[in-house]
């Protein structure tokens, strides 16, 4: 189902309720491009990281934005990888130390303001589907079509069990369950950007779906 009409398509809703894997599932059907806008933001934070900046100084952290250039690669297999000033970081961000320290870069309103209008750049760009938590209330407000994708907490704890546990990485299932609360805490309160439906999305709740059964039900809302 290629087009080649200029489309924007917003997903945005809770870490693990699979908005990644259907994301670009769906961008591949249409032929589009898949914008993993949480990886923009995790990028900054391993830069912080190597850097040792302190994270809950906003100014220094802004100014780290400003002097950093991130945007992402096409792999030979299609995928896009992010980089980092030029470096492939696809790997790197997915780190539990990068994955729980997100949130300072994600909560200063100098560094959404800088991320925001490069996301509105690559939309005006490209035809993308777009993850990420206020895709569609505050980047692509227009969007041709919105969706929130939601899943019940105790499965997507055992969604990102799973992931975790099939990239062979150690974890403990009861802190991974804290940090998820804390994170979904942080991502529904902070004041600039908070994880919000769209007045106009559609919610879709996967938690009794499989990624092929949520791709199905999303599709059939997209007409082009
Ligand atoms: O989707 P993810 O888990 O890769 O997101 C990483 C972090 O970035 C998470 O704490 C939420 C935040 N984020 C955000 O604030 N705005 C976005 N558009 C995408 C992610």
């Amino acid at each position: 189902m290629e087009t080649h009409k200029h489309l924007i398509i917003t997903l945005d809703g809770p870490a693990g309720a699979g908005k990644s894997t259907v994301a670009k599932h769906l961008a591949k059907l249409l032929g589009i491009s898949y914008l993993d806008t949480g990886a923009m933001y995790r990028a900054l934070t391993l830069k912080a990281l190597r850097l040792g900046i302190k994270f809950d100084d906003e100014k220094i952290l802004t100014d780290l934005a400003k002097n950093t250039v991130i945007d992402f690669t096409e792999m030979p297999d299609g995928s896009l990888h992010v980089r980092l000033d030029g470096e492939d970081v696809a790997l790197d961000i997915r780190s539990l130390e990068v994955t729980n320290n997100t949130f300072y870069a994600a909560r200063t309103a100098g560094v959404r303001e800088l991320m925001v209008g490069w996301q509105k750049e690559i939309g005006l760009k490209h035809s993308i589907v777009t993850d990420g938590r206020d895709q569609g209330t505050v980047v692509f407000p227009k969007a041709d079509f919105k969706f929130y994708m939601d899943a019940n907490f105790e499965e997507r704890v055992q969604r990102r069990l799973k992931e975790l546990q099939e990239a062979g990485k150690a974890v403990d299932a009861g802190q991974l369950k804290k940090d998820m609360q804390d994170r979904d805490q942080k991502d529904f309160t902070r004041a600039v950007g908070p994880l919000k439906k769209a007045g106009d999305a559609i919610v879709i709740d996967s938690t009794h779906l499989s990624i092929q059964q949520t791709v199905e039900e999303i599709m059939k809302h997209i007409q082009i």
